[in-house]
């Protein structure tokens, strides 16, 4: 392959198709809209402005951010809202060329704060309807447990949404993870499974190695988001490489919660280069400091990415997507023929 360039890489990012698989809706929501949102729904903020809320993006760990997360996430009110955050979100990343999106949304978030849930469920609905018909860009909604919450929540915030399953791809798990292990929702997930419901986990992003085991043994998930602590044991990692468990890895997140101390630092190559199925997403964009594509270019830079790792990743996306056999090939063979094309823009002497 051609010497990489650096100043090629973003055209080459924006010129990928690409998926994205772990994405919080409420993690979307940026200083702007949030407060555009307080006041049409007379919500008081302790922040004076969009720049008091921005600088105080400032994390410790996963917890710092979560206490701040849920505050702002309590603006979000009527199902205007949830379709209003939803539908920019869609926007941007049509706009950076991706084509699928799996997303998560908690609904004890807001059922909590007498929300009802069929308001974010009609509400990101909607939003999904809407973007698929006007830009072509397909999405699945994931219904996230707080584990910091009870086992008997989880398992009512699931009896809640049965009449609706409809509209939900997968249950997920989330929120603080250190000393709330997977196994707490052993129940709650093979429920879930028992109605159709595909499985997925956040596991090894502060909590240890065996909360990733724990995922895959208790509750059978079919991808583990996060992952990265599964280095921590070779024998876990050969697993993973073996049964192809998808990780759904957040680089800027990482860093931001310091699970590693900077960009250089992280083993995304590392894992990528031991036959992992690796792919890059954005987490909570509004809060970490860029959308999907911003995650590719700066993991590039910082661990100096092939540019066939791009496409490796790029491709990775879809085939850890929870799309169908036939839609997957079909996104494939287009994320191939995006970088062909790519080639021939930037050598035109290059035989298409
Ligand atoms: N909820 C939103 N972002 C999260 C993350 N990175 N980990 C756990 N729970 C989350
Ligand atoms: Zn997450």
């Amino acid at each position: 392959m051609a010497n990489t360039l650096p100043d090629r890489i973003p055209a080459l990012v924006q010129a990928l198709l690409k998926a994205e698989l772990h994405l919080h809706i409420e993690g979307t929501l940026e200083p702007e809209l949030a407060f555009a949102m307080a006041k049409r729904n007379g919500v008081a903020l302790r922040f004076d402005s969009v720049e008091a809320l921005r600088a105080a993006y400032d994390f410790d760990d996963l917890q710092s951010f979560l206490d701040l997360y849920y505050e702002i996430a309590s603006v979000l009110r009527t199902e205007r809202d949830f379709h209003d955050l939803a539908a920019a979100y869609l926007e941007r990343m049509a706009a950076e060329n991706v084509r699928h999106v799996e997303i998560f949304f908690d609904p004890q978030t807001h059922t909590a704060r007498g929300v009802a849930y069929e308001a974010v469920l009609d509400g990101l609905s909607a939003a999904l309807a809407e973007a698929e018909a006007a830009r072509g860009i397909t999405g699945r909604l994931i219904l996230s447990f707080l584990r910091d919450r009870s086992a008997e929540e989880a398992m009512a915030t699931l009896e809640a949404a049965l009449p609706r399953l409809d509209r939900i791809a997968a249950v997920g798990l989330d929120s603080a993870e250190r000393g709330n292990p997977p196994a707490k929702f052993e129940a709650v997930f093979a429920r879930a499974r028992a109605e159709g419901l595909v499985a997925v986990a956040h596991a090894g992003e502060e909590g240890p190695p065996a909360y990733i085991r724990e995922a895959l043994d208790r509750l059978h998930v079919a991808r583990i988001d996060h992952g990265v602590r599964c280095e921590e044991d070779p024998n876990l990692v050969a697993r993973l490489r073996i049964e192809q468990v998808p990780l759904t890895v957040c680089p800027l997140s990482n860093v931001r919660l310091r699970v590693f101390d900077s960009l250089a630092d992280h083993n995304l190559k590392r894992l990528l280069d031991a036959g992992l199925l690796v792919t890059i997403n954005s987490d909570d964009p509004a809060y970490f400091g860029g959308y999907l594509s911003t995650n590719y270019v700066e993991t590039q830079r910082a661990l100096a990415l092939e540019e066939a790792d791009l496409v490796t990743l790029a491709k990775n996306g879809f085939t850890a997507s929870l799309l169908p056999a036939e839609a997957k090939a079909v996104h494939l063979a287009a994320v191939d023929h995006a970088y062909e094309d790519f080639l021939v823009t930037q050598d035109p002497h290059r035989l298409p």
